[in-house]
């Protein structure tokens, strides 16, 4: 498997952009403006109002980040063949699992693990982790990791244990994971800027968001403000992505579930962030808990497997069959 030397990594910082100072840099950032992109997609009379400066001093900017981002611009379909030639796999420590979701965790792809609590996301995520710094002729990345930790729930007791079961050498696999608190929901978006950062010196090929929704879900309460949190989620997701995609990594964030007010028929749970989320994760797996130590892994929505259902294990040495 190829690293993600052969994709491009370009990217200016705020500050750089003529038009941009320091004042309207930060600005910016507070109304969520984190990166380029979000600029070069917006309208003049938006940003004009949001960062009070006139219409044709934002239209300027615009123009500026427009030409400074990667947009994107057209890829023929060889290149995009040749991109698709580099996906790798991610063993999740379960065979079962692993062919459930096509042979892994897939790069290039966000993975949504849903669940109540204690279902065994952050399990999963811990033990993705460790299998991310393996080899890949034993199902590993060869990589470092970044784990995005929203809830203080990142255990590096439990990497430890599970890197023993792996035979690997606890503190080499520590040293290769990256963790970083998130406060807030606009302090996770920006996290992953600094993901990328760090991706620049090492080879991130599994980022981690534990959890994706529950900061939005706590900060974008009421009324009204449902919009908002799609739309900063819908930021967050495509970010997430354009990183699987430079980088050739795997991205696994995990979701709650929440009761439906109405539902009396079926499953009583869905998981947060609707059809944002939904259509951004390329997989969607949904955990439950089962008798002894089991769980039910359901594979809820993938471009080209049929749902399915498989039984894992959570138990010292971590996920299995
Ligand atoms: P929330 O974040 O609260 O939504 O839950 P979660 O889905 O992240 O749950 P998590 O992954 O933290 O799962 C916790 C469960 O994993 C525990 O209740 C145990 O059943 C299991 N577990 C965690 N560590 C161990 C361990 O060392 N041994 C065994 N046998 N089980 C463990
Ligand atoms: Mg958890």
């Amino acid at each position: 498997m190829s690293s993600s030397k052969t994709i491009q990594v370009k990217e200016k910082k705020l500050e750089e952009i003529s038009g941009i100072g320091p004042a309207t840099a930060e600005k910016l950032k507070e109304a969520g403006y984190s990166d380029l992109m979000s600029i070069a997609i917006e309208s003049p009379r938006n940003l004009a109002e949001i960062c009070e400066i006139g219409e044709s001093t934002a239209a300027k900017i615009i123009a500026s980040a427009k030409e400074a981002v990667d947009i994107g611009g057209f890829e023929t379909g060889d290149e995009i063949l040749e991109r698709r030639r580099l996906i790798g796999r991610l063993t999740t420590g379960s065979k079962a699992l692993d062919e459930l979701i096509g042979g892994g965790l897939e790069t290039q792809a966000i993975t949504e693990v849903y669940g109540e609590f204690g279902s065994g996301k952050t399990q999963l995520c811990h033990q993705a982790a460790v299998t991310a710094t393996m080899p890949e002729d034993r199902g590993g990345l060869n990589g470092e990791i970044v784990m995005i930790d929203t809830e203080n729930t990142f255990r590096p007791e439990r990497i430890a244990q599970m890197s023993s079961a792996m035979g690997l050498d606890p503190v080499e696999t520590l040293k290769k994971i990256h963790v970083a608190r998130a406060y807030n929901s606009a302090h996770q978006m920006l996290l992953v800027e600094k993901a990328a950062e760090l991706a620049k010196e090492k080879p991130v090929r599994l980022l981690l968001v534990d959890s994706l929704t529950a900061h939005f879900r706590a900060e974008y309460v009421g009324r009204g403000t449902l919009a908002e949190r799609q739309q900063a989620l819908n930021t967050h997701m495509h970010a997430l992505l354009r990183f699987g995609d430079l980088h050739n990594a795997v991205i696994l964030c995990t979701n709650q579930v929440a009761a439906k007010p109405d539902a009396f028929f079926g499953d009583p749970t869905r998981p947060i962030g609707g059809h944002i989320v939904g259509h951004t994760a390329t997989y969607r797996i949904y955990l439950r808990k089962s008798k002894a130590g089991k769980r039910i892994a359901r594979l809820v929505d993938s471009p080209s497997l049929p749902e399915a259902e498989c039984v894992v294990t959570v138990n010292e040495d971590g996920i299995r069959d």
